[in-house]
């Protein structure tokens, strides 16, 4: 059987068992839900947290500034965040400036893919789906140690590579748009003792898969709703220790960790201040009527009321019931041995690492106008599609420019093509491609939409624009 063959006999049986197919909705006596509860948060100063994510010496790691400026450069314009101070002047958002053992070095933050440029402004929690993650960062990390000069930038330098070279192999799509970070977290803990922290060049536990699960970028800005984190809802208890993992590249002792979980307590406050742009233009105060009673009649015991009142349940929905790519949830369950590393680990005091339920969060629909393509893979370019399972294209292209950003549809201009990447030999030319036939790609599910007529979908869709 050829590969591709066996690809659509895989999608043809998830979808019967999973009742995921076009026009089958499960019907709502069914659906299976778990509410999570509320958790303690530590309190925090959100303008310091503001300025420990946009400054904070949180990467313990990285290339010399020296090498970094020689070889990348500094920030275009609009790329600028004007108050981070001298250091970080005419570096883009997504870099810091930071001196650690007396060493200046250069290195990635968490913008890198929790903001993007829209409309030639910062956004600052929404998604980067347009960053590259296709390439080999290897050769790029292998590039810059070239350029580094006598014995101290070689020390700091080969500190950073060889974390870069413990990763990349691991943080590879298929996809200029996904997301490896669940991939790259997996590696990181697989490589360190969970009582110490400490690295070790060789894995103490099986490393993840080598083609990594794809996943989009939530926007930060649903936070301040969510009682857990992330889309299978495995980030339970304290929040501030689940976010802080994600600094974890050269974070090798505990004393470091707890060090910066304290800053942390502001990020986590400064992230559950943000609060979703509102949308741009002027609509229709009718079809809005319209669509607010359909989607609280549809859609609202899953995502919640909006407004001044507004209500979130807080559920992870059942694979059978949302009918999504079961990729992730699947990989996330398995993964009980980084689930106990986590547990045990510092991280782990105060916070929990589950799968509390096999399936995804039904997220709070703030912003959901900016924030395509849809669904926890991104499989999905435009909203009118998330409402209309037959409507999704099974292998298409969009730009990876803001300016074929659809406010009006909402979603991502793109076009629809005959075929994926079977027919495409070579790596770089699948990559603006997205091929839904990939395991973890999948874009079945969520058919709660389908029984609406086109009228209802685009009052619902006018509804949407206003959360
Ligand atoms: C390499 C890209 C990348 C970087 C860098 C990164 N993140 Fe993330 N982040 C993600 C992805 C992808 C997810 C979604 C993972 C999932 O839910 O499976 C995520 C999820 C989150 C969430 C949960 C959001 C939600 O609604 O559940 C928080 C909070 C978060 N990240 C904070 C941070 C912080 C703080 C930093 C910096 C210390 C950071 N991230 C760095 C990619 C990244
Ligand atoms: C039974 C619960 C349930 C119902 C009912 C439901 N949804 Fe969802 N929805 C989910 C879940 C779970 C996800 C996440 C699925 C995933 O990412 O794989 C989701 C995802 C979405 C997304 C994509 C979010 C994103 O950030 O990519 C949108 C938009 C959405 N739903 C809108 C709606 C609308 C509109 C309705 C009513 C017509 C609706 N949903 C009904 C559970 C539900």
């Amino acid at each position: 059987m050829t590969k591709q063959a066996l690809i659509a006999l895989t999608a043809l049986w998830t979808c019967g068992v999973l009742a995921g197919c076009p026009g089958e909705p499960v019907p709502d006596d069914d659906w299976e839900t778990k509410t999570i509860e509320a958790a303690d948060q530590p309190e925090g100063d959100v303008e310091a947290g503001r300025d420990y994510l946009l400054m904070g010496d949180y990467s313990r790691c990285g290339p010399p500034r020296r090498v970094h400026d020689e070889v990348l450069g500094l920030g275009r314009p609009e790329q600028l965040l004007p108050d981070r101070g001298e250091a970080n002047a005419e570096l883009p958002y997504n870099e810091t400036a930071s001196t650690i053992d007396g060493q200046d070095i250069v290195i990635g933050n968490c913008l890198t893919c929790h903001a993007r440029v829209h409309d030639g402004e910062v956004v600052i929690g929404l998604g980067d789906i347009n960053r590259d993650f296709t390439k080999d960062f290897a050769v790029l990390a292998q590039l810059m140690s070239f350029a580094a000069q006598g014995e101290e930038e070689e020390a700091v330098m080969d500190r950073w590579i060889s974390r870069v070279l413990a990763t990349a192999p691991f943080s590879r799509m298929r996809t200029i748009g996904v997301n490896p970070a669940n991939n790259v977290a997996a590696v990181l803990f697989a490589h360190r003792d969970a009582e110490t922290l400490a690295w070790s060049d060789e894995p103490l536990l099986e490393e993840p898969p080598l083609d990594p699960v794809p996943t989009d970028v939530p926007p930060w800005w649903g936070l301040y709703k969510k009682n857990m984190l992330y889309y299978v809802g495995s980030g339970i208890g304290d929040h501030a220790h689940h976010m802080s993992t994600a600094s974890a590249l050269c974070v090798d002792d505990v004393d470091v960790a707890a060090d910066i979980y304290e800053n942390f307590k502001d990020v986590r406050a400064y992230l559950s201040s943000l609060r979703a742009p509102a949308y741009p233009r002027p609509l229709d105060e009718d079809l809005v009527d319209q669509g607010r009673a359909i989607f609280e009649q549809t859609c609202a015991r899953c995502h919640g009321t909006y407004g001044d009142d507004w209500t979130y349940p807080n559920y992870v929905v059942s694979l059978d019931t949302v009918g999504t790519d079961p990729l992730l949830a699947e990989w996330s369950g398995a993964s009980e041995d980084h689930l106990d590393w986590f547990n045990r680990s510092y991280y782990g005091s105060g916070s929990t690492e589950m799968v509390p339920n096999l399936g995804y969060v039904a997220p709070p629909l703030d912003g959901i106008w900016l924030t395509a393509p849809y669904l926890h893979n991104g499989s999905v370019p435009r909203l009118d599609q998330v409402l209309n399972s037959e409507a999704r294209p099974t292998y298409w292209a969009r730009s990876f420019a803001s300016e074929d950003y659809l406010l009006d549809v909402p979603g991502w201009q793109h076009e629809e093509l005959e075929t994926g990447h079977a027919e495409i030999q070579n790596w770089s030319d699948r990559a603006p491609i997205y091929d839904t036939t990939w395991p973890g790609y999948g874009n079945q599910g969520h058919t709660f939409g389908d029984h609406l007529t086109d009228e209802e979908r685009s009052a619902v869709i006018e509804y949407l624009k206003t959360l």
